[in-house]
Formats: structure tokens, sequence, C-alpha cells
């Protein structure tokens, strides 16, 4: 067989997201960061963060977000944030910046938009896709984008939901403080 080195990436960090942000993006990340990743990846479907500002909760989301776009096809992430100040000025950015601190042969596989990062040779089938937190708009990622309306139940019988939320805790009202 001929040699083919996406086949050897996915091989290699398709299970291992502390591997693929140590090789890929070369960053170490903190425990916390590894645990967070190693639940990610052993299947967790809820996982939360509570901490205080600035310790890296949209670094390591934006790492989970660019390991798995990379490693399964199809794949299709949404990403969302209460405001859409924090989703694009703050979680979106995060993104963008360590798309760039991707090897470039890699970056050239992707194609970067204001709301979206698509894998330029299957925009509709591989994305990450920012939306604001209305519950239409999951409908529409739901039933529109990923198989249309015919195959909805097959689609909702393969697809298993995996929901990460993280914040700080500073408010005693709210869906995020019932879950913490
Ligand atoms: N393991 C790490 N190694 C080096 N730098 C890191 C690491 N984790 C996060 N950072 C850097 O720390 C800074 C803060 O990270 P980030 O914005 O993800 O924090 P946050 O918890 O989302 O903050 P906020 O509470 O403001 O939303 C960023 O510059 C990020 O690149
Ligand atoms: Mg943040």
């Amino acid at each position: 067989m001929a040699h083919n080195p996406f086949i050897q990436f996915i091989t290699l960090y398709r299970n291992d997201p502390v591997l693929f942000v140590k090789e890929v993006l070369g960053v170490e990340p903190d425990d916390w960061q590894q645990d967070f990743l190693t639940a990610v990846a052993s299947g967790e479907r809820k996982i939360s963060i509570r901490s205080g500002h600035g310790v890296g909760k949209s670094t390591t989301a934006s790492w989970a977000m660019l390991w798995f776009l990379l490693t399964r096809y199809p794949v299709k992430v949404v990403v969302t944030a209460p405001t859409s100040a924090q989703l694009y000025d703050a979680l979106f950015a995060e993104l963008k910046r360590w798309v760039k601190e991707l090897p470039q042969p890699i970056q050239d596989l992707l194609d970067v938009k204001q709301e979206r990062i698509e894998l330029k040779a299957s925009a509709t089938e591989a994305f990450i896709s920012a939306r604001t937190s209305r519950a239409e708009q999951y409908g529409r990622i739901s039933y529109e984008e990923s198989v249309g309306e015919e195959d909805r139940r097959a689609w909702r019988d393969r697809v298993r939901y995996r929901t990460y939320l993280s914040g700080n805790d500073n408010r005693t009202l709210g869906r995020v403080h019932r879950v913490f």
C-alpha cells in the first residue's frame, strides 16, 4: 500500500488528544487540561469545567475541537456561548489562534471563515461551526446540515451528542450555576 501520511496521522492521534496537543500544536497541557482531553477521548458526554478567569478553558476547548475535526470524518462540531461577544471575540478567536499553530500542510487543508472552519475538500461534511445559543440554531444543524429530512431518524440513532460546558460560576442563577 502506498505511504499515506494522513492515515498515519489519524492512527497516531485519533484516540490521543493529549499527544495531538503536545506533538501537533507543540504545547504542554496542564494536568487539568489533560484530564479534560482524556475524558473527551474516552467518550464522556457531559463534562463541566468550573474555574476562575484566564486559566485556559477556551484554549482547551479549542484544542479538543481541532483534534476532533482533524481525526474524524464526517465530523460536525458546533460551538456556542451565551453572547456573540463571548463566542466570536473570545472562543472562536482562540480557536483561530490555534489553527495558526498547526503545521502548515495541515493548515492548508482548512478554510477559516468568520463563523466556520471547514475542511476544504469537504466543507459540508467536516466543519466547526459557531452558533449563538438559540434552540432553533441547533434544530437547523441537526436536520438540514447533517443528512436532510429523509434520514433524520437514522442520523439521530447514529450520532451521540456530547456536551462540554465551561465557565466562571459567578452568578447564582441560570443553567450554568445549576450544572455546577
Ligand atoms: N497549557 C498552556 N500552555 C501555555 N499557554 C496556555 C495554556 N493554556 C492556556 N494558555 C494561554 O493562557 C491564556 C488564557 O487562556 P484562555 O483564554 O483559554 O483562558 P479562559 O479560561 O478561557 O479565560 P476566560 O475566563 O477569560 O474565558 C491564553 O493566552 C492561552 O493561550
Ligand atoms: Mg475563555
